[in-house]
Formats: structure tokens, C-alpha cells, sequence
């Protein structure tokens, strides 16, 4: 049996994070220059033992000798239930990934597809897209507490995508080049704690929460329009609106502002966080002349790494580092 290897990309929220848990519209966005990639091969003499090898976490452990809330484990064993293969072949799967861990970008969720697309043509199973996606959020169920699944959607589909929980998964391709520079604060925050922290807000003033969340769900809404028209003025406003409602939930943090106020200095026309928050990544909206310039005052404030990424109409998403 040769090695399979697969891929699958980050992502970023262009709109709604936090709200799309609550069942509110959100925006999101391949990022194809950062990448989870998994190979599986046969583990010859391995009598059934699959044995997982991570390098970039350090990690070369059995499947059984994995914690069960390990997310490796929980998809490994759901792919298993789903193709019905009780009894795999063993095999040996690497891992490694180009995507910062803990900062907005998908990371978990890209690991998690990576390895069921792999795997699962290792067993001979093919899987529609849309069981891919199922069986990578039971990885993010473990790592992000009550996902609301658009990270597993958008790096599934891996294009543009237009996202309600349990409604609607609509992908859109835009009719102008949008651009992007997407800048790292360097600061892990793992997404489990700031949604636990917004659900414990909600649970103690919910009327005040859901407004918050309608009027996230309503930019959402908006802002898919000016994304496909390329109504970049609106489309800046829009962002910085969210992020004021952002800031509102208790998820910025002061790093995270100081990069957005560069970005707009910069001559971005809006920017905002992206993903769950309290640190971890930031976007900017640029046009098609100011991206180098936002990324390297964005360097200058402190980020410690930036991407230019850019929507086309043509593709799903193009970009460079
Ligand atoms: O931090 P990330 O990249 O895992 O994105 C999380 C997005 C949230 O809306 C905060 C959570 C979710 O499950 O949608």
C-alpha cells in the first residue's frame, strides 16, 4: 500500500465569530498559504498498531496510548465507527502543520480534516465532503468546548463560506479581488477558554449577549454582500463595527488592539480579530496597493509574523507569505 498524504489549509473569520456559536450568520475564509498535512503509510509488521507521529508537538504515541479526550483519538475513532472498520490495518500517520497553534487560524480543525482525508483513502473509504467535515468536528468538540463547526466547514470546503449552525453552509465566490493582511499578535489563546468565558457571560446576562450576537449576526449579513460586490469602504466599516462588538464580549486583548490601530494607521479600512480571540490573530482589509505597507507597520507594532491573502474571483482564495 503506498503513503497517502493529504492536506487542508487555515482559515480566517471575516465576520461572527462568538455569535456564530449562538446560532448567528458568520464569514469565513480558506487561508491556502498555511497547511496541516498528513501521511498515512502501512505499518509493516505493526500487527494492527497505529502508531501517530507528530513532530511539531513532540508527539509519537500509540492510538490506545492517547488519552481518550485526545482529539487525534476522538476523529481516528470516529472515522473508524463511520467506514465501520473496527479493525484497521496498522499504520503509522504523520503529521505536521504550518499553521500557528492556538491563534485563530484554524489549526485543530485543519489537522483534523488532513487526517481523515489521508486515512480515510488509506482504508479505501471515500468520503463525501460533507462526512469529512462531521468527523473533524468531533475533533473540535474536544479542542473548542461547544464548536460551532465553521472551522471544519470552511477548511472542508475550502472556499469562501457563508455559515449558520446546523442551517446553512453557503459557499460564494467574490466578484473583485479582496485583500487581506492577517497579523499575529504571537500570543497563544486557546479558543476552548474565550468561548467558556463568553458562555459564562451570556449565561449571566443574556438579553445583553444576544443583543450583541444579533447585531454580529446582522454585519454577517451585510457584509457577504460587500465582500462579493467589493464595496471595500463598506466592507472596512462593517469590520470595525464587529470588532467594537468584539470588544464588547470581552475577547480582544490589548496586543490585539494595538495591531488593529497600526493596521488603520496604515491605511487599512478596517481590521479586526479573527477566530476566538484574547490573542492570536488579527485581519486587515487592504486594497491592492497597501498590503506590504499594513504587513510591515504591522512588524513594526509588534506582530510577529503577518500573511497577505487575497480573495479573487477566479479562485478559492490565493495568497503569499
Ligand atoms: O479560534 P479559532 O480559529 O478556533 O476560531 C473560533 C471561532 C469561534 O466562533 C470563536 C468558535 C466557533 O466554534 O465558532
Amino acid at each position: 500500500m503506498p503513503a497517502i498524504s493529504a492536506n487542508a489549509p487555515g482559515k480566517t473569520i471575516i465576520f461572527g465569530e462568538h455569535a456564530v456559536v449562538y446560532g448567528h450568520p458568520a464569514i469565513a475564509i480558506p487561508v491556502p498559504s498555511i497547511k496541516a498535512q498528513a501521511i498515512t503509510l502501512p505499518h509493516i509488521h505493526g500487527q494492527g498498531v497505529v502508531r501517530i507521529i507528530a513532530d511539531d508537538i513532540g508527539l509519537d504515541s500509540t492510538l490506545d496510548d492517547l488519552d481518550e479526550k485526545n482529539p487525534l483519538r476522538v476523529v481516528l475513532e470516529t472515522l473508524f465507527n463511520h467506514t465501520g472498520i473496527h479493525h484497521p490495518p496498522g499504520f503509522i500517520l504523520k503529521i505536521n502543520s504550518t499553521i500557528p497553534i492556538a491563534s485563530g487560524l484554524g489549526s485543530g480543525a485543519a489537522v483534523s480534516v488532513a487526517v481523515v482525508r489521508s486515512v480515510s483513502q488509506f482504508l479505501g473509504r471515500q468520503l463525501s465532503l460533507e462526512e469529512i467535515s462531521t468527523i473533524a468536528y468531533e475533533g473540535e468538540k474536544i479542542l473548542h468546548g461547544t464548536p460551532s463547526g465553521i472551522d471544519n466547514t470552511v477548511i472542508t470546503y475550502n472556499c469562501p463560506v457563508y455559515f449558520i449552525r446546523n442551517l446553512r453552509i453557503e459557499t460564494f465566490k467574490v466578484n473583485h479581488s479582496i485583500h487581506l493582511v492577517i497579523g499575529n499578535t504571537g500570543v497563544p489563546a486557546a479558543t476552548v477558554e474565550t468561548v467558556g468565558t463568553v458562555r459564562n457571560a451570556w449565561k449571566k446576562k443574556t438579553d445583553h449577549y444576544e443583543e450583541i450576537f444579533s447585531q454580529i449576526g446582522n454585519i454577517a449579513i451585510s457584509g457577504k454582500e460587500a465582500l462579493i460586490q467589493g464595496n471595500l469602504g463598506y466592507l472596512g466599516a462593517l469590520m470595525n463595527q464587529n470588532q467594537v462588538l468584539l470588544r464588547d464580549l470581552g475577547v480582544s486583548s490589548p496586543k490585539l488592539e494595538v495591531l488593529i490601530e497600526a493596521a488603520l494607521s496604515a491605511g487599512s479600512l478596517g481590521a479586526k480579530l479573527c477566530g476566538g480571540g484574547g490573542g492570536g490573530n488579527m485581519i486587515a482589509l487592504a486594497d491592492e496597493t497597501n498590503s506590504q505597507h499594513i504587513a510591515d507597520e504591522l512588524l513594526e507594532a509588534g506582530a510577529t509574523s503577518y500573511i497577505i491573502t487575497s480573495l479573487t474571483p477566479k479562485t478559492r482564495g490565493e495568497d503569499s507569505i
